[in-house]
């Protein structure tokens, strides 16, 4: 007993020391195709060295000393000094690690004394960019307003890392768009809110970031002195393609045939006339790539928990940076700022105030590949061919909704981020919820010449809780159910019903070949009786029917549906539509324009109005259900009606 008590102490012991703990963890930035800068912090004094190689165990290659800058607290005397709220003897590293080949994959250890200080696990390891220009794909993820610390924003760093190791994709970079350590950017809110919470991934993938206005409050786009400041390291000399910006608060860099664009739209002007639109214009006239990214913090459109009709850096950016943006062909705008997911359509000009849909929208569809199908650019960077904007601000903060931006495709008020791949002519983003389910897929693709018009009265998004204002939630009390719950119905799933939109709903309809079962129909979320497991990825409308009886002296005023839902239906009385819950158009196959709606376990009670008239006191009465779901690669479905009377 008492041999292993000392064996336990010696082992702690030798693990302790002599090597000072990592302050910040070793993280990859300022990359490109021949080069990577490695950089990390210890609580005291040390002399570590970098050891690199193209296999975890053949760290052949050393970083000479004179290529790691050491850089200390202000008081202690040394170059280029941290912000003065780091803690004294705190040693920040940064190595460049140069004469790299492209496109290849180095794995690195930090070493002191020749023994090796970071895990060897395999998982210390960067990758080279591509040769400028060249054709490779890119797979990067795109988070905002996430450093709180808390367990949405660690749910949603969670979600990303399963999902890329189930479809076994690793990430080529990483945009922040900003609000990335609450409440001030301090350095210990960065320490704990951004680098303890990412640094499975930080280690081995390069965060692009950007400014937002909580890093604002200690760090400075003018002077780039600030915590901020010192956790990344942004190409300043165009060392990764670009012009050259002369400051880390906005830049540019490439990647095979990407561009991405960076502003700082905090704190530095944003007038067409200030030094970061100048230089935007000028950097636009220079890149030769085939597409292009901007990101900043403060977002043109929304209406989620900022509005961008009524604050003054959002009505800026919209003035007087989307202009020169979209004159020089942008592709997607990321930002943050609002705690919100929203997607636009395929856009251009809307520079007005407020935002209206009026004359700005090239395609008003869903983008979706698998739905209305991508959205179509040019080949190349053309001038003011189509944006999409993406608001990704629900990295990890409390999500909200004002109001409805009517640019906006997708409206979702969920914490989450984004995963965008570019690949041959094609970009592709999802939105990947905390949860691990996708919830938005759109894509652009850019190929010969495509010409685009305004749309005349384009698709709108539904106005801001329309379809809970249509419910009136409680069940009236004395009803007596014609339909009740878990009822038998014949049912239609992967098929259509043939004929004419709505020749399914009428009494007549022979519905003898339909198979039956019993409600509620669906998949996903264990809420459902009859499973159809064969929905998820292959269709997305299930079609219902049930004969009722209506009893003597029955109050045909006071008729209602109690519906369990997810995402959305039309319900029909003896052929005639009666109610409609989140779907904006079309029927049946034709059906557009959903409003997501998790069923929940509960049912909502909507009231019928007027439907006396329709009803056949004594003889055959149909009610036709139509469920859909809003994307065919939801994780659930659920659709179970009740028609409930007054006694
Ligand atoms: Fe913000």
């Amino acid at each position: 007993m008492r041999k292993i008590f000392i064996l336990f102490v010696t082992s702690l012991i030798s693990a302790a020391a002599p090597y000072p703990e990592f302050s910040r963890a070793p993280y990859v930035q300022l990359a490109n195709h021949e080069m990577t800068t490695v950089v990390w912090r210890t609580a005291g004094p040390s002399t570590p060295v970098v050891k690199y190689g193209q296999t975890a165990d053949q760290l052949t290659e050393e970083v000479p000393a004179d290529q790691i800058l050491i850089r200390l607290h202000p008081d202690e005397k040394g170059p280029a000094p941290l912000f003065h709220d780091t803690p004294k003897g705190t040693h920040q590293f940064e190595a460049t690690i140069k004469g790299l080949s492209p496109d290849t994959i180095y794995h690195y250890g930090i070493f002191q004394d020749g023994k090796q200080i970071t895990v060897a696990d395999g998982t210390h390891h960067f990758k080279t960019h591509p040769i400028p220009g060249s054709e490779a794909p890119v797979y990067f993820w795109v988070v905002g307003d996430s450093g709180t610390g808390g367990s949405a924003q660690a749910k949603v760093h969670d979600a990303m890392i399963a999902h890329n190791e189930k479809t076994g994709r690793k990430l080529d970079l990483y945009l922040h768009v900003g609000d990335m350590a609450y409440g001030s950017g301090t350095n210990k809110e960065f320490s704990d809110r951004f680098f303890k919470m990412y640094e499975p991934t930080l280690r081995n993938t390069v965060c692009w970031a950007s400014m937002g206005n909580h890093e604002g409050r200690t760090s400075k786009g003018a002077s780039g002195i600030g915590p901020y400041y010192d956790a990344y390291i942004c190409p300043t000399k165009g060392e990764v393609g670009g012009l050259p910006s002369g400051r880390e608060a906005f830049y540019s860099f490439d990647y095979g045939k990407v561009h991405f664009i960076c502003l700082d739209s905090h704190d530095l002007d944003r007038k067409p006339s200030g030094e970061m639109a100048q230089w935007l214009k000028a950097d636009l006239e220079k890149t030769k790539a085939e597409f292009l990214i901007a990101y900043f913090h403060h977002p043109p459109y929304t209406k989620g928990s900022h509005d961008s009709d009524r604050e003054g850096q959002l009505i800026e950016m919209r003035e007087h940076i989307m202009p020169i943006l979209e004159s020089g062909g942008v592709d997607v705008v990321f930002t943050g700022h609002s705690h919100i997911y929203e997607r636009s359509m395929l856009i251009d000009g809307a520079y007005q105030t407020p935002t209206t849909a009026e004359g700005v929208v090239f395609d008003d569809g869903d983008g979706d590949p698998a739905g209305d199908g991508a959205y179509r650019k040019s080949k190349g960077l053309t001038p003011n061919n189509g944006t999409v904007q993406v608001v990704t601000g629900h990295g990890g903060t409390g999500v909200r909704r004002v109001g409805t931006l009517p640019l906006m495709r997708r409206i979702i008020v969920e914490n989450g981020s984004c995963l965008f791949t570019i690949k041959g002519d094609t970009i592709i983003g999802e939105m990947l919820n905390l949860n691990g389910e996708i919830r938005d897929t759109f894509a652009i693709t850019k190929k010969g010449v495509v010409e685009h018009t305004p749309i005349v009265n384009p698709w709108q998004p539904k106005p801001k809780g329309e379809v809970a204002e249509k419910s009136s939630g409680k069940v009236p009390k004395n009803t007596t159910a014609l339909i009740p719950k878990n009822a038998k119905w014949s049912y239609l799933a992967g098929k259509q019903p043939g004929g004419s939109a709505t020749d399914w709903t009428q009494t007549a309809f022979d519905h003898s070949s339909w198979p039956t079962g019993t409600a509620g129909f669906g998949y996903g979320d264990k809420d459902d009786v009859t499973y159809l497991s064969k929905m998820r990825g292959k269709y997305t409308t299930v079609y219902l029917r049930r004969e009722f009886d209506l009893p003597e002296g029955a109050k045909l005023d006071s008729i209602g549906l109690s519906v369990s839902y997810d995402d959305a239906f039309i319900a029909y009385l003896n052929g005639k539509e009666v109610l409609r819950v989140g779907v904006d158009k079309g029927q049946g196959p034709t059906a557009d324009g959903f409003t997501l709606h998790e069923a929940d376990n509960k049912f909502d009670y909507f009231p019928l109005k007027n439907v006396a008239k329709l009803l056949e006191p004594g003889g055959t009465n149909v009610l036709a259900i139509e469920g859909h779901n809003a994307n065919i690669k939801s994780s659930d479905f659920t659709i179970h009606p009740l028609l409930l009377i007054a006694k």
